[in-house]
Protein backbone atom coordinates (compact mmCIF):
# COMPACT_ATOMS: atom_id res chain seq x y z
CA UNK A 1 0.00 0.00 0.00
CA UNK A 2 1.27 3.41 -0.93
CA UNK A 3 1.62 6.07 1.32
CA UNK A 4 -1.60 8.79 -0.01
CA UNK A 5 -2.18 11.89 0.67
CA UNK A 6 -5.61 12.38 -0.06
CA UNK A 7 -7.63 15.22 0.00
CA UNK A 8 -11.05 14.90 0.59
CA UNK A 9 -13.15 18.29 0.40
CA UNK A 10 -16.65 18.51 2.24
CA UNK A 11 -15.13 16.06 5.03
CA UNK A 12 -17.45 17.90 7.35
CA UNK A 13 -20.45 17.63 5.52
CA UNK A 14 -23.24 14.59 5.55
CA UNK A 15 -21.63 12.81 2.88
CA UNK A 16 -18.05 13.15 3.25
CA UNK A 17 -18.19 12.94 6.98
CA UNK A 18 -18.91 9.48 6.00
CA UNK A 19 -16.03 9.17 3.59
CA UNK A 20 -13.75 10.51 5.59
CA UNK A 21 -14.24 7.97 8.49
CA UNK A 22 -14.06 5.14 6.17
CA UNK A 23 -10.77 6.10 4.56
CA UNK A 24 -8.77 7.53 7.90
CA UNK A 25 -10.10 3.85 9.49
CA UNK A 26 -9.43 1.15 6.92
CA UNK A 27 -6.03 2.97 5.63
CA UNK A 28 -3.81 3.97 8.38
CA UNK A 29 -1.20 4.30 5.47
CA UNK A 30 -2.89 6.82 3.85
CA UNK A 31 -2.85 10.13 5.17
CA UNK A 32 -6.32 11.99 5.04
CA UNK A 33 -6.60 15.85 4.40
CA UNK A 34 -10.30 16.77 5.08
CA UNK A 35 -10.49 20.69 3.60
CA UNK A 36 -13.68 22.19 4.05
CA UNK A 37 -15.48 25.74 4.78
CA UNK A 38 -17.70 25.24 7.31
CA UNK A 39 -21.06 26.22 5.74
CA UNK A 40 -24.43 26.03 7.61
CA UNK A 41 -24.30 22.67 6.28
CA UNK A 42 -20.60 22.15 7.35
CA UNK A 43 -20.41 20.57 10.77
CA UNK A 44 -17.15 19.09 12.49
CA UNK A 45 -19.05 17.64 15.32
CA UNK A 46 -19.76 14.87 12.64
CA UNK A 47 -16.18 13.40 12.76
CA UNK A 48 -15.15 13.78 16.44
CA UNK A 49 -14.68 10.00 16.26
CA UNK A 50 -11.73 10.45 13.80
CA UNK A 51 -10.68 14.11 14.78
CA UNK A 52 -7.38 12.81 16.71
CA UNK A 53 -6.66 9.90 14.36
CA UNK A 54 -2.34 10.33 12.99
CA UNK A 55 -3.33 10.01 10.13
CA UNK A 56 -6.01 12.90 9.49
CA UNK A 57 -5.84 16.42 9.17
CA UNK A 58 -8.99 19.06 8.92
CA UNK A 59 -7.92 22.01 7.23
CA UNK A 60 -10.97 25.13 7.27
CA UNK A 61 -10.50 26.89 3.57
CA UNK A 62 -13.49 27.60 0.53
CA UNK A 63 -12.47 26.65 -2.10
CA UNK A 64 -13.52 29.46 -4.31
CA UNK A 65 -10.18 30.93 -3.12
CA UNK A 66 -7.43 29.88 -5.82
CA UNK A 67 -4.82 31.28 -4.35
CA UNK A 68 -4.72 29.19 -1.32
CA UNK A 69 -6.08 26.36 -2.88
CA UNK A 70 -2.66 26.31 -4.99
CA UNK A 71 -0.72 26.89 -1.64
CA UNK A 72 -2.43 24.68 0.10
CA UNK A 73 -1.18 21.68 -2.87
CA UNK A 74 2.59 23.00 -2.39
CA UNK A 75 1.86 22.84 1.60
CA UNK A 76 0.96 19.33 1.52
CA UNK A 77 1.63 17.75 -1.64
CA UNK A 78 -1.68 15.87 -2.27
CA UNK A 79 -1.18 12.80 -4.49
CA UNK A 80 -4.92 12.48 -4.58
CA UNK A 81 -8.18 14.71 -4.39
CA UNK A 82 -11.88 13.31 -3.53
CA UNK A 83 -14.37 15.93 -4.47
CA UNK A 84 -17.13 16.70 -2.46
CA UNK A 85 -17.32 19.56 -1.21
CA UNK A 86 -21.00 21.53 -2.66
CA UNK A 87 -23.46 23.76 -2.36
CA UNK A 88 -26.24 20.99 -2.36
CA UNK A 89 -29.88 21.67 -1.42
CA UNK A 90 -32.60 22.01 -4.63
CA UNK A 91 -34.07 24.37 -2.93
CA UNK A 92 -31.61 26.66 -1.90
CA UNK A 93 -30.22 26.58 -5.52
CA UNK A 94 -33.58 28.07 -6.45
CA UNK A 95 -33.77 31.59 -4.13
CA UNK A 96 -29.74 31.56 -4.75
CA UNK A 97 -28.19 29.82 -7.63
CA UNK A 98 -25.03 32.28 -7.89
CA UNK A 99 -23.52 30.70 -4.10
CA UNK A 100 -24.02 27.21 -6.41
CA UNK A 101 -21.85 28.92 -9.20
CA UNK A 102 -19.51 29.89 -7.35
CA UNK A 103 -18.65 26.71 -4.97
CA UNK A 104 -19.91 23.95 -7.82
CA UNK A 105 -18.03 25.41 -11.16
CA UNK A 106 -16.01 27.93 -10.32
CA UNK A 107 -14.91 25.91 -6.70
CA UNK A 108 -14.14 22.42 -9.00
CA UNK A 109 -12.13 24.51 -11.75
CA UNK A 110 -10.10 25.82 -9.34
CA UNK A 111 -9.40 22.43 -7.76
CA UNK A 112 -8.51 21.49 -11.16
CA UNK A 113 -6.22 23.78 -11.46
CA UNK A 114 -4.07 23.68 -8.37
CA UNK A 115 -3.80 19.68 -9.17
CA UNK A 116 -3.05 20.39 -13.06
CA UNK A 117 0.19 22.72 -11.83
CA UNK A 118 1.11 20.30 -8.78
CA UNK A 119 0.87 17.42 -10.75
CA UNK A 120 2.30 18.34 -13.94
CA UNK A 121 5.66 16.64 -13.26
CA UNK A 122 3.63 13.09 -13.10
CA UNK A 123 0.29 12.79 -13.22
CA UNK A 124 1.05 8.80 -13.40
CA UNK A 125 0.27 7.75 -9.88
CA UNK A 126 -2.54 10.62 -8.97
CA UNK A 127 -6.36 10.45 -8.90
CA UNK A 128 -9.04 13.11 -8.95
CA UNK A 129 -12.13 11.84 -7.97
CA UNK A 130 -15.24 13.88 -8.56
CA UNK A 131 -18.50 12.91 -6.67
CA UNK A 132 -21.30 13.90 -8.39
CA UNK A 133 -25.20 13.49 -8.21
CA UNK A 134 -27.52 11.43 -10.57
CA UNK A 135 -29.70 15.08 -10.81
CA UNK A 136 -26.96 15.92 -13.79
CA UNK A 137 -29.20 13.35 -15.80
CA UNK A 138 -32.78 15.35 -15.77
CA UNK A 139 -36.10 14.03 -14.95
CA UNK A 140 -37.48 10.41 -15.72
CA UNK A 141 -41.18 9.55 -16.85
CA UNK A 142 -43.00 6.32 -15.45
CA UNK A 143 -40.17 3.60 -17.12
CA UNK A 144 -36.70 3.69 -17.41
CA UNK A 145 -33.43 4.00 -16.00
CA UNK A 146 -30.22 6.31 -15.91
CA UNK A 147 -27.12 4.77 -17.82
CA UNK A 148 -23.50 5.79 -17.35
CA UNK A 149 -24.51 7.20 -21.51
CA UNK A 150 -27.61 8.98 -20.50
CA UNK A 151 -27.50 12.63 -22.35
CA UNK A 152 -27.15 15.67 -19.32
CA UNK A 153 -30.49 17.21 -19.17
CA UNK A 154 -30.09 18.96 -15.98
CA UNK A 155 -33.11 20.81 -14.67
CA UNK A 156 -32.27 23.00 -11.41
CA UNK A 157 -29.61 25.52 -10.71
CA UNK A 158 -27.95 22.84 -8.53
CA UNK A 159 -28.00 20.36 -11.01
CA UNK A 160 -26.90 22.40 -13.90
CA UNK A 161 -23.72 23.56 -11.32
CA UNK A 162 -23.04 20.04 -10.99
CA UNK A 163 -23.54 19.02 -14.41
CA UNK A 164 -21.08 22.13 -15.19
CA UNK A 165 -18.38 20.72 -13.07
CA UNK A 166 -19.01 17.14 -14.58
CA UNK A 167 -18.24 18.79 -17.73
CA UNK A 168 -14.87 20.44 -16.48
CA UNK A 169 -13.61 17.35 -15.49
CA UNK A 170 -13.68 15.45 -18.39
CA UNK A 171 -12.51 18.32 -20.15
CA UNK A 172 -9.32 18.38 -18.11
CA UNK A 173 -8.81 14.84 -18.59
CA UNK A 174 -9.53 14.81 -22.28
CA UNK A 175 -7.02 18.36 -22.72
CA UNK A 176 -4.36 18.30 -20.01
CA UNK A 177 -4.72 14.58 -19.41
CA UNK A 178 -5.43 14.67 -15.58
CA UNK A 179 -6.52 11.33 -14.51
CA UNK A 180 -10.07 11.69 -13.57
CA UNK A 181 -13.13 9.37 -12.37
CA UNK A 182 -16.68 10.16 -11.87
CA UNK A 183 -19.28 9.18 -9.77
CA UNK A 184 -23.47 10.01 -9.69
CA UNK A 185 -25.26 8.81 -7.38
CA UNK A 186 -29.21 8.29 -5.95
CA UNK A 187 -30.11 10.18 -3.11
CA UNK A 188 -28.81 9.26 0.12
CA UNK A 189 -30.47 8.95 3.57
CA UNK A 190 -28.61 8.09 6.80
CA UNK A 191 -26.88 9.58 10.18
CA UNK A 192 -25.40 13.42 10.14
CA UNK A 193 -27.73 14.68 7.00
CA UNK A 194 -28.12 18.86 7.54
CA UNK A 195 -31.81 18.56 8.54
CA UNK A 196 -33.40 20.79 5.46
CA UNK A 197 -33.30 16.97 3.41
CA UNK A 198 -36.64 15.23 3.57
CA UNK A 199 -35.80 12.37 5.98
CA UNK A 200 -34.04 14.48 8.62
CA UNK A 201 -36.61 17.30 8.49
CA UNK A 202 -39.32 14.85 8.50
CA UNK A 203 -38.16 12.65 11.64
CA UNK A 204 -37.43 15.96 13.58
CA UNK A 205 -40.37 17.79 12.50
CA UNK A 206 -42.16 14.07 13.38
CA UNK A 207 -40.59 14.61 17.04
CA UNK A 208 -41.35 18.04 17.47
CA UNK A 209 -45.46 17.46 16.31
CA UNK A 210 -45.11 19.71 13.48
CA UNK A 211 -46.26 19.90 9.97
CA UNK A 212 -44.55 17.75 7.19
CA UNK A 213 -44.83 20.14 4.55
CA UNK A 214 -44.94 17.29 1.38
CA UNK A 215 -44.23 19.22 -1.68
CA UNK A 216 -46.80 18.67 -5.00
CA UNK A 217 -49.19 15.64 -4.38
CA UNK A 218 -45.65 13.52 -3.21
CA UNK A 219 -45.63 11.64 -6.60
CA UNK A 220 -42.40 12.44 -7.32
CA UNK A 221 -39.82 9.32 -7.02
CA UNK A 222 -36.64 9.46 -5.55
CA UNK A 223 -33.95 6.38 -5.56
CA UNK A 224 -32.92 6.18 -1.94
CA UNK A 225 -29.49 4.44 -0.67
CA UNK A 226 -28.16 4.65 2.59
CA UNK A 227 -24.87 6.98 3.09
CA UNK A 228 -22.60 4.34 4.25
CA UNK A 229 -23.40 2.31 0.89
CA UNK A 230 -22.34 5.27 -1.26
CA UNK A 231 -19.11 5.50 0.84
CA UNK A 232 -17.96 2.30 0.28
CA UNK A 233 -19.44 2.76 -2.92
CA UNK A 234 -16.97 5.63 -3.42
CA UNK A 235 -13.48 3.35 -1.67
CA UNK A 236 -14.44 0.97 -4.31
CA UNK A 237 -14.37 3.35 -7.31
CA UNK A 238 -11.27 5.08 -6.18
CA UNK A 239 -9.19 2.01 -5.68
CA UNK A 240 -10.82 0.42 -8.21
CA UNK A 241 -12.55 2.53 -10.83
CA UNK A 242 -10.90 2.82 -14.50
CA UNK A 243 -9.82 6.32 -15.29
CA UNK A 244 -11.91 8.50 -17.72
CA UNK A 245 -14.86 6.58 -16.76
CA UNK A 246 -18.39 7.40 -14.95
CA UNK A 247 -20.41 5.15 -12.46
CA UNK A 248 -23.79 4.85 -11.27
CA UNK A 249 -24.46 4.19 -7.60
CA UNK A 250 -27.75 3.53 -6.26
CA UNK A 251 -30.10 1.28 -4.59
CA UNK A 252 -32.90 0.61 -7.04
CA UNK A 253 -34.65 1.44 -4.05
CA UNK A 254 -37.19 3.69 -5.81
CA UNK A 255 -39.56 5.54 -3.64
CA UNK A 256 -42.41 8.03 -3.88
CA UNK A 257 -42.16 10.60 -1.59
CA UNK A 258 -45.64 9.90 -0.04
CA UNK A 259 -44.69 5.88 0.27
CA UNK A 260 -41.77 6.98 2.19
CA UNK A 261 -42.93 9.21 4.46
CA UNK A 262 -45.49 6.97 5.42
CA UNK A 263 -42.41 4.30 6.00
CA UNK A 264 -41.12 7.42 8.01
CA UNK A 265 -44.62 8.19 10.21
CA UNK A 266 -45.16 4.48 11.22
CA UNK A 267 -41.77 3.54 12.29
CA UNK A 268 -41.69 6.87 14.27
CA UNK A 269 -44.79 5.86 15.87
CA UNK A 270 -43.36 2.76 17.42
CA UNK A 271 -40.21 4.70 18.44
CA UNK A 272 -42.08 7.11 19.77
CA UNK A 273 -44.92 4.97 21.47
CA UNK A 274 -47.78 6.68 19.84
CA UNK A 275 -50.88 4.90 18.02
CA UNK A 276 -50.50 3.94 14.61
CA UNK A 277 -51.31 6.92 12.43
CA UNK A 278 -50.71 9.63 14.44
CA UNK A 279 -47.67 11.34 13.14
CA UNK A 280 -49.18 10.92 9.05
CA UNK A 281 -51.47 13.08 10.48
CA UNK A 282 -49.08 15.57 10.53
CA UNK A 283 -48.90 15.63 6.93
CA UNK A 284 -49.55 19.20 4.60
CA UNK A 285 -49.17 19.32 1.06
CA UNK A 286 -47.46 22.43 0.27
CA UNK A 287 -46.67 24.39 -3.11
CA UNK A 288 -44.93 22.18 -5.15
CA UNK A 289 -41.16 23.21 -6.16
CA UNK A 290 -40.60 25.18 -8.98
CA UNK A 291 -39.11 22.67 -11.74
CA UNK A 292 -39.29 20.15 -9.91
CA UNK A 293 -37.94 16.44 -11.11
CA UNK A 294 -40.39 13.90 -11.50
CA UNK A 295 -38.31 11.01 -11.33
CA UNK A 296 -34.85 9.65 -11.00
CA UNK A 297 -34.02 6.30 -11.29
CA UNK A 298 -30.33 4.91 -11.69
CA UNK A 299 -29.02 1.58 -13.55
CA UNK A 300 -26.12 0.32 -10.82
CA UNK A 301 -25.47 -2.29 -13.21
CA UNK A 302 -22.07 -1.39 -13.93
CA UNK A 303 -20.39 -0.62 -10.52
CA UNK A 304 -22.05 -3.73 -9.79
CA UNK A 305 -20.87 -5.91 -12.20
CA UNK A 306 -17.17 -4.31 -12.97
CA UNK A 307 -16.46 -3.30 -9.50
CA UNK A 308 -18.33 -6.00 -7.30
CA UNK A 309 -20.01 -3.00 -5.33
CA UNK A 310 -23.44 -3.84 -4.00
CA UNK A 311 -26.19 -1.89 -1.13
CA UNK A 312 -25.25 -4.23 1.99
CA UNK A 313 -28.58 -2.58 3.57
CA UNK A 314 -32.21 -3.61 2.95
CA UNK A 315 -33.99 0.25 2.59
CA UNK A 316 -36.47 -1.09 5.90
CA UNK A 317 -33.16 -1.65 7.91
CA UNK A 318 -31.65 1.38 6.84
CA UNK A 319 -34.61 3.84 7.52
CA UNK A 320 -34.96 2.23 11.37
CA UNK A 321 -30.69 2.54 11.42
CA UNK A 322 -31.66 6.19 10.23
CA UNK A 323 -34.54 7.13 12.71
CA UNK A 324 -32.46 5.37 16.07
CA UNK A 325 -29.02 7.80 14.67
CA UNK A 326 -31.24 10.88 15.08
CA UNK A 327 -33.46 9.78 18.00
CA UNK A 328 -30.15 9.07 19.78
CA UNK A 329 -28.42 12.67 18.55
CA UNK A 330 -30.63 14.82 19.76
CA UNK A 331 -28.41 17.18 20.97
CA UNK A 332 -26.41 16.98 17.59
CA UNK A 333 -30.20 17.62 15.95
CA UNK A 334 -30.66 20.81 18.38
CA UNK A 335 -27.49 22.38 17.94
CA UNK A 336 -27.90 21.90 13.96
CA UNK A 337 -31.30 23.80 14.01
CA UNK A 338 -30.31 26.33 16.52
CA UNK A 339 -27.17 27.49 14.44
CA UNK A 340 -25.58 27.00 17.92
CA UNK A 341 -22.46 25.28 16.22
CA UNK A 342 -22.17 27.65 13.70
CA UNK A 343 -21.72 30.77 16.07
CA UNK A 344 -19.00 28.54 17.80
CA UNK A 345 -17.47 28.35 14.95
CA UNK A 346 -17.39 31.54 13.67
CA UNK A 347 -16.22 32.72 16.95
CA UNK A 348 -13.90 30.02 16.94
CA UNK A 349 -11.96 30.59 13.51
CA UNK A 350 -12.74 34.32 14.40
CA UNK A 351 -9.12 34.84 15.08
CA UNK A 352 -7.51 32.64 12.95
P1 LIG B 1 -23.57 18.71 2.31
O1 LIG B 1 -24.26 19.97 1.91
O2 LIG B 1 -24.06 17.95 3.50
O3 LIG B 1 -22.02 19.01 2.58
C1 LIG B 1 -21.26 19.82 1.73
C2 LIG B 1 -19.97 20.20 2.44
O4 LIG B 1 -19.21 21.04 1.55
C3 LIG B 1 -20.18 20.99 3.74
O5 LIG B 1 -19.37 20.45 4.77
C4 LIG B 1 -19.74 22.41 3.38
O6 LIG B 1 -19.20 23.13 4.47
C5 LIG B 1 -18.70 22.14 2.30
N1 LIG B 1 -18.54 23.29 1.38
C6 LIG B 1 -19.54 23.99 0.76
N2 LIG B 1 -19.02 25.01 0.05
C7 LIG B 1 -17.67 24.93 0.19
C8 LIG B 1 -16.58 25.70 -0.32
N3 LIG B 1 -16.79 26.78 -1.12
N4 LIG B 1 -15.32 25.35 0.00
C9 LIG B 1 -15.10 24.28 0.83
N5 LIG B 1 -16.09 23.55 1.37
C10 LIG B 1 -17.36 23.86 1.04
O7 LIG B 1 -23.57 17.80 1.01
P2 LIG B 1 -23.70 16.22 0.84
O8 LIG B 1 -25.13 15.86 0.81
O9 LIG B 1 -22.80 15.56 1.79
O10 LIG B 1 -23.12 16.04 -0.63
C11 LIG B 1 -21.74 15.85 -0.85
C12 LIG B 1 -21.49 15.68 -2.34
O11 LIG B 1 -22.21 14.55 -2.83
C13 LIG B 1 -21.95 16.88 -3.17
O12 LIG B 1 -21.00 17.10 -4.18
C14 LIG B 1 -23.28 16.43 -3.75
O13 LIG B 1 -23.53 17.07 -4.99
C15 LIG B 1 -23.05 14.95 -3.91
N6 LIG B 1 -24.27 14.11 -3.84
C16 LIG B 1 -25.14 14.25 -2.78
C17 LIG B 1 -26.25 13.40 -2.72
C18 LIG B 1 -27.20 13.47 -1.55
O14 LIG B 1 -28.23 12.78 -1.57
N7 LIG B 1 -26.94 14.24 -0.51
C19 LIG B 1 -26.48 12.46 -3.72
C20 LIG B 1 -25.57 12.35 -4.78
C21 LIG B 1 -24.46 13.19 -4.82
P1 LIG C 1 -34.51 16.51 -1.07
O1 LIG C 1 -34.18 15.77 0.19
O2 LIG C 1 -34.45 18.01 -1.05
O3 LIG C 1 -33.59 15.90 -2.23
P2 LIG C 1 -33.64 16.16 -3.86
O4 LIG C 1 -34.52 17.29 -4.16
O5 LIG C 1 -32.20 16.44 -4.16
O6 LIG C 1 -34.12 14.87 -4.44
O7 LIG C 1 -35.98 16.10 -1.50
C1 LIG C 1 -36.35 14.78 -1.77
C2 LIG C 1 -37.76 14.79 -2.34
O8 LIG C 1 -38.65 15.24 -1.31
C3 LIG C 1 -37.93 15.77 -3.49
O9 LIG C 1 -38.83 15.21 -4.44
C4 LIG C 1 -38.54 17.00 -2.83
C5 LIG C 1 -39.36 16.41 -1.70
N1 LIG C 1 -39.49 17.27 -0.50
C6 LIG C 1 -40.76 17.54 0.04
O10 LIG C 1 -41.80 17.08 -0.46
N2 LIG C 1 -40.83 18.33 1.15
C7 LIG C 1 -39.71 18.86 1.75
O11 LIG C 1 -39.85 19.59 2.76
C8 LIG C 1 -38.42 18.56 1.20
C9 LIG C 1 -37.17 19.12 1.82
C10 LIG C 1 -38.36 17.75 0.07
Amino acid sequence: MTNKKILITGGAGFIGSHVVRLFVNKYPDYHIYNLDKLTYAGNLKNITDIENAPNYTFIKADLVDAIEINNLFDKYGFTDVIHLAAESHVDRSITNPMDFVMTNVVGTVNLLNAAKTAWKDNMSDKLFYHVSTDEVYGSLHDDGFFLESTPYDPQSPYSASKAASDHFVRAYHNTYKIRVVISNCSNNYGPNQFPEKLVPLFINNIRNNKPLPVYGKGENVRDWLYVVDHARAIDDVFHKGNVGETYNIGGFNEWTNIDLIKVICKAMDKRLGRHEGESEKLISYVTDRAGHDLRYAIDANKIMNELGWKPSLQFEEGIEKTIDWYMDNQVWMDEVTSGDYQNYYNKMYASH
